[in-house]
């Protein structure tokens, strides 16, 4: 079944770069990458969401935010809202990412809110899940990831949940160097299929696109992206350098 759902790749940025810095690494990254029959989105911070817009038209690169308020205005100084992304022409946009739970007061409940109102403004969300590794030694990774999982999605229309993208990070792998192995990481992604096709039947649940993230980089994600259940990945630091995101872009089965 996995054959029939395509691989997606998607650089988180996290807090970097500028917007030259910005300009110049997408004019560089685009004949990298022209020819990948694999998804490419550039996950930037929001100051560089114009810029890099910009700099994509008319080629198959794709632009995301990295969070967003649930609400579509009002009195939240300092916050971007869901039409706001979608007015300048971004098409995705990160949701929980465990940054954001830990050090944002994140919670399952304003994910859950943010992915419907992401919905409501034609954006994908890119939801975030992952265990600690507290929570993995204490054999609750699964239940976490499956909770995480349900809370975000509850609510949610059949067709709403085919089009989201689920990212599962472990979060002891994120920027650690020590990346979950593929079966661990695959097994997880299954554990979090499951989920979905308890919620939505298994017609959803093979539809939906799950990362891996945590530590991808071009030596590792070809044993990764090539497991049954795992269809791409987030990638965090390698997105930063032109040749090493280029490599994971253009991954072949
Ligand atoms: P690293 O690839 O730097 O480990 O980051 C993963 C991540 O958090 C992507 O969202």
């Amino acid at each position: 079944m996995s054959t029939e759902r395509k691989k997606v790749i998607a650089g988180n940025w996290k807090m970097n770069k500028l917007p030259n810095e910005t300009m110049d690494f997408i004019d560089k990254l685009i004949p990298l990458v022209q020819n990948t029959e694999n998804e490419v989105i550039l996950c930037v911070p929001f100051t560089d969401l114009f810029y890099a817009l910009l700099s994509v038209q008319d080629t198959n690169i794709k632009i995301g935010a990295q969070n967003m308020h649930y609400e579509e205005n009002g009195a939240y100084t300092g916050e971007i809202s869901p039409n706001m992304l979608k007015s300048i022409g971004v098409q995705y946009v990160i949701i929980g990412h465990s940054e954001r739970r830990q050090y944002f007061n994140e919670t399952d409940e304003t994910v859950n809110k943010k992915v419907k109102a992401a919905f409501k403004n034609e954006l994908i969300p890119i939801v975030c899940v992952g265990e600690t590794l507290e929570q993995r030694e204490q054999g609750k990774a699964e239940e976490v990831i499956t909770t995480q999982t349900e809370l975000a999605l509850q609510g949610l229309t059949e067709e709403q949940v085919k089009n989201t993208i689920i990212a599962y990070e472990p979060i002891w792998a994120i920027g650690t160097g020590k990346t979950a192995t593929s079966e661990d990481a695959n097994n997880s992604i299954k554990a979090i299929r499951n989920k979905i096709c308890q919620m939505y039947g298994q017609n959803v649940a093979q539809s939906v696109i799950i990362q891996y993230g945590g530590s991808v980089k071009s030596s590792n994600c070809t044993e990764l992206f090539t497991m049954s259940d795992i269809d791409g990945g987030l990638v965090g630091g390698a997105s930063l350098d032109i040749e090493e995101f280029s490599k994971i872009v253009n991954f072949k089965k």
